[in-house]
């Protein structure tokens, strides 16, 4: 015999007592102690367990617009015209004036059903009381929509092809109705001496005893359950962590909001640098000023930016502290490196960091306004071009990919710099930018050596890695994807 609730049985019950020969809806079935939530799920069980046939209608709702409660209230726009021209104006140019465009239209639309039509620039209606009674008619129709009933058809027809004034919201319904097996089974049902749900008190004060319990049916089918686990983003950024470590590099945090100072000036960044505009940069307004601390450091910059060193010209520019303290959401985690290399300026240093950076971009499939960036550096007398190659090689070969070209390219805080190329298939994408920072960086950081330094897309190296199409496909929470995808061993 079937398993069923208490709330099952009382269900079953209710309809074997309530039900002549017809279906009752599922709306109208009322027991105490059960909801109708719960109601309904009994139905659904009892009917998955074939103790109920359910027939399914659907029903229309109709609700009434905003626009037709100022239609009641003030008047159809059909309606104000009938009292204008009773008033004298029959020019339609006055009438839409006095009705405004949108209203003005709908109104001669809607007389013109009654036969009235505009000729030499105005009207005559002949008729007004036949129109001010149907627009009663219609403006009662409203009221009983609005009462949750239905009005005449003819008016309901009208209502409703008007467009702006009725709304209808489809539902599903479900009509019951006990079948054979579950008036055979609730015959001999008796709910008295059985237990459901053992609680608390039922243990406290034994009243569980000699009663029978509700049997657990092993065997029925339930919906496999999923358990949690890391998003791929994570996944690979602590795959990437792992690498370094291997390596024997030490990770670095920074934070999202920085000075300009650490952010750019640092880096040797000039202060009049398009990349430090508000279109590529998202700077922080407050209230309070937050000073650089350091005067050791704003002494150095001030200095290499304006007269350089040795050989070294510098911008020749007036370095402005104002420009260095202004706030910003870091725009690179090169910032990062630059106050660990300030902080840690005895060689050998290999540190890493796999951190959030934020651009004012405009977001595409391969550009995002916040994105992640693998940066690194190693500072060693010995570092050189060479070590960088061999160095970002290794990395992504770890990962999977092969074939890694450096290209020349440009950043102000590198030279050579060199962009970072991966060539998958027969595509080739460009995950980030590298180089040997300058003399000029060096001496701001109080360095006496190479240091070559790197900064890497996370979001592409992911859609590469996990072979996806567009970029934003990572931050879409697709749960099909988040659940089947696959770690690359
Ligand atoms: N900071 C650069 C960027 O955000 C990348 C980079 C890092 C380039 C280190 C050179 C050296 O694109």
């Amino acid at each position: 015999m079937e398993e069923i609730s208490s709330g099952e049985s009382k269900v079953l019950r209710y309809l074997s007592e309530n039900e002549a020969d017809g279906y009752i809806a599922e709306s109208g079935i009322s027991i105490e102690g059960l909801d109708d939530r719960a109601v309904s799920s009994s139905v659904s069980w009892l009917e998955s367990k074939k103790l109920v046939d359910c027939k399914r209608e659907s029903v229309s709702k109709y609700t009434i617009t905003d626009e037709a409660r100022s239609y009641m209230e003030s008047g159809f726009p059909e309606e104000k015209l009938v009292k204008l021209v009773g008033q004298g104006t029959s020019s339609i140019k006055d009438i839409m004036r006095k009705l405004g465009p949108a209203q003005g239209k709908i109104a001669l639309a809607q007389i013109a059903k009654f036969g009235i039509k505009p000729s030499g620039g105005s009207i005559t209606i002949s008729n007004p009381s036949e129109i001010l009674n149907e627009v009663a008619n219609r403006r009662n129709g409203l009221a009983t929509i609005e009462e949750g009933k239905i009005p005449e058809k003819k008016i309901m027809d009208h209502l409703r092809s008007r467009g702006n004034l009725v709304v209808e919201k489809k539902s599903q319904t479900r009509r019951v109705k006990i079948n054979a097996s579950g008036s055979e089974l609730i015959s001999h049902y008796s709910t008295a001496d059985r237990i459901d749900n053992l609680t608390p008190e039922m243990l406290l004060s034994g009243s569980w005893k000699g009663k029978e319990f509700r049997k657990y049916d092993l065997n029925s089918r339930v919906s496999a359950l999923e358990g949690g686990y890391f998003h791929p983003l994570t996944v690979l950024i602590n795959r990437i962590r792992e690498i370094f470590f291997d390596m024997g590099f030490t990770e670095m945090t920074g934070n999202y909001v920085e000075h300009a100072l650490w952010n750019m000036d640092a880096l040797f960044i000039p202060q009049d640098h398009p990349a430090r505009e508000l279109q590529d940069t998202f700077y922080l307004e407050s209230d309070h000023e937050f000073r650089i601390q350091d005067p050791e450091i704003a002494e150095r910059i001030k200095k290499v930016h304006e007269k350089g060193f040795g050989k070294y010209t510098g911008w020749r520019n007036k370095w402005d502290m104002k420009e260095a303290e202004k706030l910003l959401l870091r725009t690179h985690t090169t910032v990062s490196t630059a106050r660990y290399l300030y902080e840690h300026n005895e060689p050998p240093v290999a540190v890493f960091s796999v951190e959030r950076v934020f651009r004012h971009e405009s977001v595409d499939w391969k550009h995002l306004a916040e994105f992640y960036q693998i940066e690194g550096s190693v500072y060693s007398p010995d570092a050189n071009l060479s070590t960088l190659k061999w160095l970002l090689g290794e990395f992504y070969g770890k990962l999977g990919f092969d074939e890694v070209k450096l290209i020349p390219s440009y950043y102000p805080y590198t030279e050579p710099s060199m962009d970072v190329v991966v060539r998958v298939g027969n595509r080739e994408v460009e995950l980030g930018g590298s180089g040997i920072f300058r003399p000029e960086v060096e001496k701001i950081l109080g360095l006496n050596g190479h240091a070559i330094a790197w900064g890497l897309g996370l979001e592409r190296l992911a859609f590469l890695y996990y072979q996806m199409e567009d970029i934003r496909g990572i931050y879409n929470s697709d749960i099909d994807w988040l659940r089947n995808f696959r770690v690359n061993p």
